[in-house]
């Protein structure tokens, strides 16, 4: 069959590179892509969001299945479009990924339906959000409403920095239309943990967890990201917290999504909190994480075809849904300065060195392929990925691995998966 991926980062070259496991495939094309998955998959150079150009192309070529990648096509309803031309697609409807497009749907929801999480308030005018600010509670959390590339989360230690962002976000909009409406919310703390989730509109199925690392420097220093790392599975996510989730976040999720007329199929991401007083939901996502599937993806035994195709056909039931026994470790390679100034176009050595080495993966972000070879392209550039038998293992095959890439600029966090240690 043929299939193609929607998206161009790291996250998409690990979906390619699952899709290229399975027997059943016999071309990918991957829109618009990048230099690593151009290694796997034809790439072809549409826009992310053009949703018109992808629904003419995939007629064109007569795919069999589109996997959407990335949260800004989902939300923005290519899913629908796909179906409104008889095309099978994986990912959730426009209806269904506004859990990840509206913050302020999501907290809504899981108040509707008692899902575990912070205690908040929505704001649609900065001046009743500056007056809630004058007796809240500090550290409190501000976040926009719409999508902002994982950026539109503020946590502010003291009023006069909250009162800062409530400007920045809805008056100065930063985010764009995006910080029309802002969520406030307790600030929690706690163990984050990431489980991503295969849905099919009534069933769920959890996948192993992950950890990401989302400041830019050692020791959860500096900047939000992206993520610069993670780590599969999390030590801190026990059998008994898993139980936990699935009874109160991921299955009642799935009924609340589908008894609100907005049945979700696709991957929903939980991104939790284990705090004292119990597991709660941080967001949700309507796509696999970033670089949460460059972990997850190569630990994952089943034919991702297979499970793809049981969601799209209800039938997530009859998958017997197996991850291996090991571990696995991403550290993101970053250009010096991400995510703020940073320079590009350096050329980069040792891709090869990955060739034929089994459990060893160097999954391309911001890259670009040119005459004179590979260069850097994006601020986040390569996710070097290892397994190992366990996470130690695997994090010192991941940091040896990353030793046999080079580039002018090459930046990377040292702690990744470090917090294993004390579990
Ligand atoms: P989000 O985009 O909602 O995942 O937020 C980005 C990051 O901000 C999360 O991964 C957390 O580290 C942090 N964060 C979000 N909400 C809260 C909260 N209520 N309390 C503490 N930290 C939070
Ligand atoms: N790693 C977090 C995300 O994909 O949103």
């Amino acid at each position: 069959m043929k299939v193609l991926v929607v998206g161009s980062g790291g996250r998409e070259h690990a979906i390619v590179t699952s899709v290229a496991k399975s027997k059943r495939v016999d071309k990918i094309y991957c829109a618009p892509g990048n230099a690593g998955i151009g290694e796997l998959a034809e790439c072809v150079p549409i826009p992310a969001m053009d949703i018109a150009e992808m629904v003419a192309f995939a007629k064109e070529k007569e795919i069999d299945l589109t996997i959407v990648g990335m949260d800004d096509p989902l939300v923005a309803g290519m899913v629908d479009a796909f179906e409104a031309q008889g095309l099978r697609v994986f990912g959730p409807r426009k209806n269904a990924a506004i859990i990840e497009g509206s913050k302020a749907f999501s907290k809504d929801l899981m108040k509707k339906y008692n899902i575990p999480t912070a205690a908040y308030e929505t704001f649609d005018s900065s001046e009743d959000a500056l007056c809630y600010l004058e007796t809240a509670d500090y550290p409190i959390v501000l976040k926009a409403d719409g999508l902002a590339l994982g950026k539109g989360v503020l946590i502010c230690n003291t009023k006069e920095e909250a009162q800062q962002g409530v400007k920045t976000l809805m008056l100065d909009k930063q985010f764009g239309s995006a910080g029309d409406r802002i969520v406030i919310e307790e600030f929690m703390t706690g163990r984050e943990v990431s489980v991503l989730c295969f849905c099919d509109g009534k069933h769920i199925k959890t996948m192993t967890s992950a950890q990401d690392h989302k400041r830019a420097k050692d020791g959860d220093q500096g900047l939000n990201t992206g993520g610069m790392g993670t780590f599969s599975p999390s030590p801190f996510y026990t059998e008994e917290i898993a139980q936990f989730c699935m009874e109160k976040v991921y299955q009642p999720t799935m009924d609340a999504m589908a008894a609100e007329g907005r049945p979700f199929v696709g991957v929903l991401f939980c991104g939790l909190m284990i705090t004292e007083k119990g597991t709660k939901v941080l967001e949700y996502n309507a796509r696999f994480g970033d670089p949460e599937a460059q972990v997850v993806l190569p630990r994952m035994k089943n034919d991702i075809i297979d499970v793809c195709e049981a969601c799209i056909d209800g039938k997530l039931d009859e998958i017997d849904l197996q991850f291996e026994d090991n571990a696995a470790v991403c550290v993101v390679l970053a250009s010096d300065g991400y995510p703020e100034h940073y320079d590009k176009g350096f050329l980069i050595d040792g891709l090869d060195t990955f060739k034929d080495k089994e459990d060893y993966y160097v999954f391309h972000a911001g890259t670009k392929q040119t005459a004179a070879g590979v260069v850097t392209n994006g601020g986040r550039v390569l996710g070097v990925t290892a397994k190992g038998e366990d996470l130690v293992k695997a994090r010192a095959n991941a940091y040896a691995a990353t030793e046999w890439i080079s580039f002018d600029n090459k930046y990377m966090r040292h702690d990744i998966g470090k917090a294993i240690e004390e579990a």
